[in-house]
């Protein structure tokens, strides 16, 4: 039998609380399974820890996770802690880190789940977005010069590089390929005239790679109006940084909400750990109240079980996630309903059964 090391940053707010359900849908799978364990290794980092040590992870934070198989991850920010310093100390450490290029998260409309658009059924939002997760806008190239005076100069540079641009996408198309859909490309070509310009030319240059591919480029505002409008054209989705974080926003409020939207951080060669976090935030409003939605969380459990070679295991744990929601009686306030956080996932718990 195989035991799986993951290494648990349960981080801030209500990380800690969706954790661990997080922890127990992995665990339940491992044990009905018979042919997979998991050892968890909790590690208290975030913005607490920060309070006390002046630093969101020890120095060594990245050596002692290298070894994992696995992270799974909360939710990192607390309004002590200003943002920038705990995303970039801890999240965007380990993402470009780790080389974890890839985030993707699956914008997919369940059974049962709230949608506030006008007659949309389950099956007809359907996208998986892939979006690149080590540079772009999010590189951290910049500068803030004559800082204080009047002559004050900030500068935020985004970095695209052939290599970066061609492995993401390269990455969308063996995915579209593999589930013989179609992928779109959202760029911004005609403003961003280096940056998207150049995107876009890649697109077309790996794009003759697979002829079997349907493709289609979009500009990301007429990207944003489609997907709510017409969200049953997109399938497999390829985008930027910055692009990719905010149409995933968007992307959950259609399918239900941040409390269900689940993400993951791969890096594909398997080089170092991959991570899986759901991708809301730490929800300073809510923590510590138990009613956070615990949804999220475990379908990002189920995309690491896909990972690791068990993708039986993510269908199965969205198919429960599926009869809790059509059943209804068990919910968090963020879905209508009453329960807490342990009660959904005891609910859980009892449709993976
Ligand atoms: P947020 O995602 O934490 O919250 C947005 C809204 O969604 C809030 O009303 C919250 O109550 C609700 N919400 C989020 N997750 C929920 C859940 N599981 N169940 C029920 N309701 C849920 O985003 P916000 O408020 O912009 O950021 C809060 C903090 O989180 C900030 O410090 C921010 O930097 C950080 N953040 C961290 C992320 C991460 O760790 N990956 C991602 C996004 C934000
Ligand atoms: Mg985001």
């Amino acid at each position: 039998m195989k035991t799986y090391r993951i290494a648990v940053i349960a981080g801030d707010g209500i990380g800690p609380e969706v954790v661990k359900e997080g922890m127990r849908v992995l665990k339940h799978a491992a044990r009905q399974d018979g042919s997979f364990d998991f050892s968890f290794c909790e590690f208290p980092w975030g913005c607490d820890y920060y309070l006390k040590n002046g630093r969101m992870m020890p120095e060594d934070g990245m050596e002692r996770l290298a070894g994992f198989d696995a992270i799974l991850l909360g939710a990192v920010g607390d309004p002590r802690v200003p943002d920038h310093i705990s995303l970039w100390d801890l999240l965007l450490k380990i993402r470009k880190g780790f080389d974890q290029y890839v985030n993707l998260r699956p914008v997919r409309l369940l059974k049962g789940a709230p949608c506030p658009l006008k007659g949309v059924e389950p099956g007809q939002i359907d996208m998986l977005f892939i979006r690149e997760n080590s540079e772009g806008e999010y590189a951290g190239s910049g500068s803030w010069l004559f800082r204080d005076t009047p002559r004050e100069v900030v500068l935020q540079n985004g970095v695209f590089s052939r290599h970066g641009c061609e492995r993401i996408i390269r990455y969308a198309f063996e995915t579209a390929r593999e589930r013989k859909q179609s992928l779109t490309s959202i760029s911004k070509a005609n403003a961003l005239n280096y940056s998207m310009v150049f995107w876009d030319q890649i697109f077309g240059e790996v794009g003759r790679e697979y002829p079997d591919v349907p493709t289609e480029s979009l500009l990301v505002d007429a990207a944003s109006m489609l997907m709510v409008k017409h969200p049953e054209r997109f399938q497999v989705v390829v985008t930027s940084n910055l692009f990719g974080d905010i149409l995933t926003d968007l992307g959950a409020a259609i399918t239900g909400g941040m409390g269900i939207a689940a993400g993951a951080n791969l890096n594909p060669e398997r080089k170092y750990p991959s991570m899986f976090e759901p991708i809301h935030g730490s929800a300073p409003d809510i923590a510590g109240k138990g009613i956070a939605n615990p949804l999220a969380t475990a379908w990002t459990a189920g995309q690491m079980l896909s990972f690791l070679g068990y993708p039986q295991w993510e269908e199965r744990i969205v198919n429960a996630i599926e009869r809790v929601m059509e059943e209804g009686r068990v919910l968090t306030p963020d879905m209508g309903g009453r329960a807490t956080t342990r009660q959904v996932g005891d609910a859980l718990l009892a449709c993976l059964a």
